[in-house]
């Protein structure tokens, strides 16, 4: 099994450039299903996550073909509308082929997304959005088995403002017969970037961005050539790993304006910033004060950078608070850093950090994509040897090549097999 060695870095010095958003790559792929012309992504990030996008994609009839940056992605041969279950188990995400299936096919067949570390994901949202337009939903076998003949406008209401939940209505209400309306819609930057993909496909969408989106059905959508923005979650990990090393990293074709939460809380802790069009140039202070955070839909504290702020407050100057909001299970990181050392205290869905001089270096275990970014930053900063981070597909689903750009700063990090 590949693991991640890291020794104590030096201040991480120089530039590292984004790449594309994982969480955007994910719904902008399936959206191309929602047209039988062919369409072109650029800036799509090597991850494994995508790779098994592109695989169940290819099983249902999709022909992609990676050309450096891009996918060519054709879906003119639809032939399966199912998403198998070893392949969806692999990748919850894959509920974002539920939405574009039904709109172009009229039925769908997707294994049932289990749960996963940091919570139990139901998607009863998704399910009750597409039942108010029409689709007829059975679930059995572990399957849910879809079918509509053609979608009609709905007004939707979401409970929670869910992601990919609003990503799977927007596609479907593209193709649907009249006006949907969605409010208590989530206002991520990853939905933005979608409803301009679904736009330059012909979609008839207003309100991205906001908590009410509206969508005009349209009979169809042509192929479209669309760049997916910068991964705010990887900049945010680079970011943070900065102040941790007390460096001075520029992080590069970013979108700052997807990073507020984060660049506020940062300057709290004492870092010094320096904000341009698309980079961000973060200075680590002498001493890196505690700060207490709380994840909050967008624009508040993303969930995704929960672990990473807490590898840092554990080296902290006092007791910082940390509250996840989004996922009841999100705190797995918290008994690997307590083997580096760290002093954390979980009470439900909070934890409260005592900050110390060091961590420990110390063989840990990944359990999630974003658990095991944060042992890496850990293991940045760990005195007396080296830290070995075990599990390590957890993190090569949701970063591009990380030990990579971290060594293309200064740090002793590398992978063995
Ligand atoms: C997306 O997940 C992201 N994944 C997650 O990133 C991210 O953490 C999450 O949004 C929150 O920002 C992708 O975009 C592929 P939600 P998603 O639906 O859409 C509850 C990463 O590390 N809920 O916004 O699955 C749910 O249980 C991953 O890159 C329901 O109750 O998240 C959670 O408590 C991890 N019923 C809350 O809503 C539903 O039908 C937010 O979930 C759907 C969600």
């Amino acid at each position: 099994m590949a693991k991640i060695v890291i020794e104590k870095s030096v201040p991480l010095k120089g530039a590292v450039r984004i790449s594309g958003a994982k969480n955007s790559a994910l719904p902008l792929m399936a959206a191309s299903l929602l047209s039988g012309e062919r369409s072109v992504l650029h800036n799509v990030p090597r991850l494994r996550d995508v790779d098994t996008m592109k695989e169940i994609m290819e099983e249902i009839g999709a022909k992609i073909k990676r050309e450096g940056d891009s996918f060519l992605i054709d879906t003119g041969n639809i032939h399966s509308i199912e998403a198998p279950y070893e392949l969806v188990r692999k990748m919850r995400a894959s509920i974002l082929l539920l939405g574009p299936l039904l709109a172009r096919c009229g039925r769908a067949r997707i294994s049932l997304p289990g749960g996963c570390a940091i919570g139990e994901r139901p998607i009863n949202l998704h399910l009750n959005a597409l039942s108010s337009m029409g689709a007829e939903i059975s679930l059995e076998n572990g399957y849910i088995n879809a079918r509509a003949k053609r979608l009609k406008g709905a007004e939707i209401f979401f409970d929670i403002p869910t992601v990919t939940g609003t990503e799977n209505t927007m596609m479907a209400a593209c193709l649907a017969e009249g006006k949907t309306i969605i409010k208590n819609a989530a206002k991520e930057p990853e939905i933005a970037d979608l409803a301009d993909m679904l736009r330059e496909m012909g979609a008839d969408i207003e309100g991205d961005g906001t908590d009410k989106i509206t969508i005009y059905g349209v009979k169809e959508l042509r192929g479209a050539e669309h760049r997916i923005i910068p991964d705010r979650i990887e900049a945010g990990t680079f970011m943070i790993a900065s102040v941790m090393t007390r460096g001075e990293v520029e992080i590069r074709e970013c979108i700052p304006e997807h990073l507020g939460a984060l660049i506020e809380k940062l300057e709290k802790v004492g870092a010094e910033i320096r904000v341009k069009k698309d980079s961000i140039f973060v200075k680590g202070p002498d001493v890196i004060k505690s700060v207490d955070i709380k994840t909050m839909p967008f624009p508040g504290f993303p969930t995704d950078l929960q672990a990473q702020f807490m590898a840092m407050m554990c080296i902290a100057d006092g007791c910082s608070v940390i509250k996840e909001t989004i996922f009841e299970n999100r705190f797995m990181h918290v008994g690997e850093l307590r083997r580096m050392g760290a002093d954390i205290e979980v009470n439900g869905s909070q934890a409260i950090v005592k900050g110390k001089k060091h961590l420990l270096a110390a063989p840990v275990m990944a359990t999630d994509l974003r658990a095991s970014a944060c042992l890496v930053l850990a293991g940045l900063v760990a005195e007396g040897g080296r830290t070995e981070v075990h599990r390590i597909y957890h993190l090569d689903r949701g970063y591009e090549m990380m030990e990579n750009k971290f060594a293309s700063l200064g740090a002793k990090i590398w992978r063995e097999s």
